[in-house]
């Protein structure tokens, strides 16, 4: 959700710097993009402008100024709708400090009325003008003292903010701040990078500083110091990123979308690796080690997360339960952290996060801290803010996930889910150790699996061929393949704008079978489990409407393959670990209905990667 970069040292090309940095964020917002320079002559100069990255940086390449210092923005809309005027930088009234912001500026509009009654002007619809602005009012007073003035501002600011500010009156200087959104320091000698996350710092550096709440960094080519808003020094502490740069680029294939769905097997494999080991017979979850006894005796477990994460903690929700009769409980990020939910210490809670970043998620792990429950955090993103502030946690391992369709982060979740799962009814003496083993080669043997439904990916492409000009689809599954109908349908509508709902198989009748018209496409996940034959039987409900029935199946059932239009045979696997194989085949699909539209996969419209406003 916006993407920030910025630059302070000895090249002069800070201009293209930028821009390379802006390529490799633009998955977190591009409703548009710019730079802001300050050149040889100490004058800002603004390259800006709605749309892709590519268009802002159309502009830069004409005049392709020489500059040491600049910052850069790729921005997903809050305030303001995406055009050229309220695309960032944007400069303060004076003109003398350019700002890039990421995050929502809560009393923005009584500090306007503030600024618009001293006589200050604006000229976008956004609140970053009205933050800089009011630091630019509170320089005035502070005799210039640039670095006071932003701590005296900030003080006063409610909401959440990761921002970069250049000013012309002390040009070698770059200053940024933090609060709720993320944003890291890299360090290369005599180069600075300020940035919303490593990926287009690990081009320059592996030396990172992340940046903590309420922190302010003044840097410039000779110089880092950070501070907070008490005005006490901080030391930072150097980290490095095991980040590698093939890992942020596509790798041939034309989209991070397709990369990342084809990677799975190796995604899920790193997932495993180290936890999972077969020649011992057992499976290890050292991240969650010193909470395990915690977990063994929890009242309830509950889970937190938004989005595809959401859809990752309902399937843990049917596993955990049946298999350590724990009670469950999955809750979105958004309402939880509104609810005064009632928690208790004996209560353990999961957050689980690709980004590490998403605002809603973020806080309610601050909420669950504060009420005394253990907060437990399953997140891709290496040195993320909720890893950084869980008690404990697993990383998935998956590598950096650039589409903004989360498709090897679901899987990867998945696989961590159910390793902690059946560790922990192994444990709780529900799984006995004959089955705890064979349900660990089951494990084990997931990638291969996953590998042979890739294979059919032309198959998947052809039926996408027959449903790419359709207005609507349902998805149906029951049990742990219910929550992968709702992600099979949060794929589709994401990327190919096709209106898509997931139901439990047996809710169709209670409202939305009344959608269905001839050649209507459901998609119905119907591989073998308890609930197998009444799935077959929601089958006969939806094709006596004449609907057009895609099924996800595992095994030729010959009745079953009679009854639907299509089917997609993936294999078989027991103990309710189907969803990371059934998830697979609508990955797909979404993706190869999205590419007959000649949509941008990578850049679904409105959407953003990770969203760190609420
Ligand atoms: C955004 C992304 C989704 C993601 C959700 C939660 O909406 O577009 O793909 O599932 O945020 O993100 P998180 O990083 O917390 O898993």
């Amino acid at each position: 959700m916006c993407g920030i970069i910025a630059y302070v040292g000895n090249k002069s090309n800070a201009g293209k710097i930028l821009f390379e940095g802006l390529h490799t964020l633009e998955y977190r917002g591009y409703d548009s993009s710019g730079i802001a320079l300050i050149n040889e002559k100490n004058n800002i100069k603004i390259y800006k402008k709605k749309g892709i990255v590519k268009l802002a940086k159309k502009k830069f390449l004409k005049e392709k100024i020489s500059s040491k210092i600049g910052i850069g923005h790729t921005r997903w809309a809050t305030h303001g709708e995406p055009n050229n005027k309220n695309s960032h930088p944007i400069l303060s009234y004076s003109k003398n400090f350019a700002i890039v912001h990421n995050g929502i500026i809560e009393n923005y509009s009584i500090l306007k009325k503030i600024l618009e009654e001293k006589g200050y002007k604006f000229r976008t619809d956004t609140d970053t003008e009205v933050l800089i602005n009011f630091i630019e009012e509170i320089n005035k007073k502070s005799k210039f003292d640039f670095e006071n003035s932003l701590n005296t501002a900030l003080r006063q600011i409610r909401g959440a903010f990761a921002i970069a500010i250049i000013n012309k009156k002390i040009p070698n200087y770059l200053y940024g701040a933090r609060r709720g959104s993320p944003l890291v320091v890299g360090i290369s000698e005599n180069n600075f990078f300020l940035a919303s996350d490593a990926s287009p710092i690990v081009k320059h550096t592996n030396d990172v500083i992340y940046l903590k709440d309420n922190e302010i960094v003044k840097i410039s080519s000779e110089n880092l110091k950070i501070t907070n808003l008490k005005k006490e020094k901080i030391n930072p502490e150097v980290k490095k990123i095991e980040l590698k740069i093939e890992e942020i680029e596509k790798g041939g294939y034309d989209s991070f979308m397709l990369k990342e769905i084809m990677e799975q097997p190796k995604s899920i494999k790193r997932s495993m690796l180290g936890r999972i080991n077969v020649n011992k017979k057992n499976l290890f979850i050292n991240g969650i080690n010193d909470y395990v006894k915690k977990l063994l005796n929890a009242k309830r477990i509950i889970i937190v997360g938004c989005g595809t994460s959401w859809h990752a903690g309902l399937v843990a929700e049917y596993f955990f339960e049946k298999y350590t009769r724990i009670p469950v409980e999955v809750e979105y990020g958004s309402e939880f952290r509104y609810r005064n939910p009632i928690l208790n210490s004996d209560d353990v809670v999961f957050f689980i996060s690709q980004s590490g970043e998403t605002a809603d998620t973020l806080e309610s792990v601050k909420i669950t801290k504060k009420k005394g429950a253990t907060a437990l955090g399953i997140v891709n993103n290496v040195g993320s803010s909720i890893a950084r502030i869980t008690d404990e946690g697993c990383y998935l391992h998956a590598g950096p996930e650039i589409g903004v369709a989360s498709t090897k982060a679901f899987t990867s979740q998945l696989i961590i889910l159910f390793m902690i799962g059946v560790r922990l009814s192994n444990r709780l003496n529900i799984i006995k150790q004959k089955k705890y083993v064979e349900m660990i080669y089951q494990l084990n043997n997931i990638p291969k699996l996953v590998e042979e439904i890739l294979e059919q990916r032309n198959k998947i492409k052809n039926i996408a061929k027959i449903i790419y000009k359709k207005n609507s689809c349902l998805f149906m599954g029951r049990g742990t393949n219910f929550p992968v109908g709702l992600e099979g349908a949060l794929k589709l509508k994401e990327i190919s704008y096709i209106h898509a709902e997931g139901y439990p198989a047996a809710e169709l009748k209670h409202g939305p079978i009344a959608l269905l018209e001839k050649g209507t496409p459901v998609i119905v996940i119907c591989t073998r489990s308890d609930e197998y034959e009444k799935t077959i039987a929601n089958i006969e409900e939806v094709k006596a409407r004449k609907a057009m029935v895609i099924a996800i199946l595992d095994s030729k059932n010959k009745h079953v393959s009679e009854m639907v239009d299509y089917s997609i045979v993936v294999p078989q696997i027991k103990n309710d670990f189907s969803p990371i194989l059934n998830i697979i085949p609508l990955q797909l699909l979404a993706y190869y209905v999205a590419k007959y539209k000649g949509l941008d996969v990578d850049k679904p419209r409105n959407l953003a990667k990770s969203v760190t406003v609420e």
